[in-house]
């Protein structure tokens, strides 16, 4: 079921036009929100970064935020129970110049499709990539095409995903989810700010270390460290807390799921499942 610019229809009946900015110029940002057994997981934290992503680039909000979550409330109602709902805006239709057409109607689209989640068994091996994107990586744009290459690059190589890798050796994030390494007990990952996206999974798990005590430092780290490491997980919307026990093929610790990353995993359950199913 798609949400498109006022009406509901379909997914196979959306039409958008071929000199939409978002097509020509990859002028738009997006959202991903999981809904768990007809609940979405933090809407409200969803709707600000969207609001936060429409700032940072310039576009309009195409609908008030209550609107916005009244499309995400019925697309819930009409699709499936364990889904993911994408929200894209674009800076709309206009003949194609680089500049902002000076009449902006922002393209509005809103759609939901099912997700399962990954097996308990599922680990990721993650392949190095470096960090070409751009210095906002805190915007949630639709201009993915670096972090297509580093996907497919990590795919090509056997791996799950791409870990993305700055010149000066820091670790930033994956192409699709936030990177957090366990080292003598502690947790480490790289501080919110223009460098990576601030998930809203990596906050949820942020929260579920204080609760059970897991010392937290959000400092950027090495590769280097990252190999070292006792564990690593990478977290995300879709991905949630997965294990990451590979990284260019060597063994994180000893190459197994690791004891922390699965009691934050857990607790990180317990937290949607209180807030999602009651
Ligand atoms: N991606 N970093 C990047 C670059 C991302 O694209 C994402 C999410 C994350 C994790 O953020 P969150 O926990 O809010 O999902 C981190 C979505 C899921 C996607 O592009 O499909």
């Amino acid at each position: 079921m798609l949400y498109l610019n006022g009406s509901y229809m379909p997914i196979e009946e959306g039409r958008v036009s071929v000199e939409d900015r978002g097509f020509q110029f990859g002028d738009g940002v997006y959202e991903v929100v999981r809904v768990y057994d007809g609940r979405p997981f933090r809407l409200d934290r969803h709707l600000k970064r969207l609001q936060e992503s429409l700032d940072g680039v310039r576009i309009p909000t195409p609908e008030p935020v209550e609107k916005i979550a009244e499309v995400c409330r019925e697309l819930v109602r009409r699709g499936p129970a364990n889904a993911q709902i994408y929200l894209q805006v674009t800076r709309g239709a206009a003949p194609r110049s680089h500049a902002f057409p000076g009449d902006i109607r922002p393209t509005f689209l809103a759609y939901v499709r099912e997700v399962r989640r990954y097996p308990d068994e599922k680990s990721f091996s993650l392949v190095t990539v470096p960090d070409i994107r751009w210095s906002r990586c805190n915007l949630k744009t639709i201009c993915l095409l670096p972090n297509l290459l580093a996907k497919q690059k990590a795919v090509e190589g056997g791996g799950d995903e791409g870990l993305f890798v700055r010149e000066d050796g820091t670790v930033s994030e994956g192409t699709s989810s936030n990177a957090f390494l366990i080292k003598a007990g502690r947790l480490i990952t790289h501080p919110a700010g223009p460098r990576i996206l601030d998930g809203v999974t990596r906050v949820a798990v942020l929260e579920v270390a204080a609760d059970q005590g897991v010392p937290v430092e959000q400092r950027p780290f090495l590769l280097a460290e990252a190999r070292k490491a006792d564990e690593f997980f990478m977290t995300g919307t879709l991905t949630e807390v997965m294990p990451a026990v590979r990284i260019d093929g060597e063994p994180v610790g000893d190459g197994r799921q690791g004891p922390v990353t699965l009691r934050l995993r857990a607790a990180f359950r317990e937290r949607v499942d209180k807030e999602c199913r009651g």
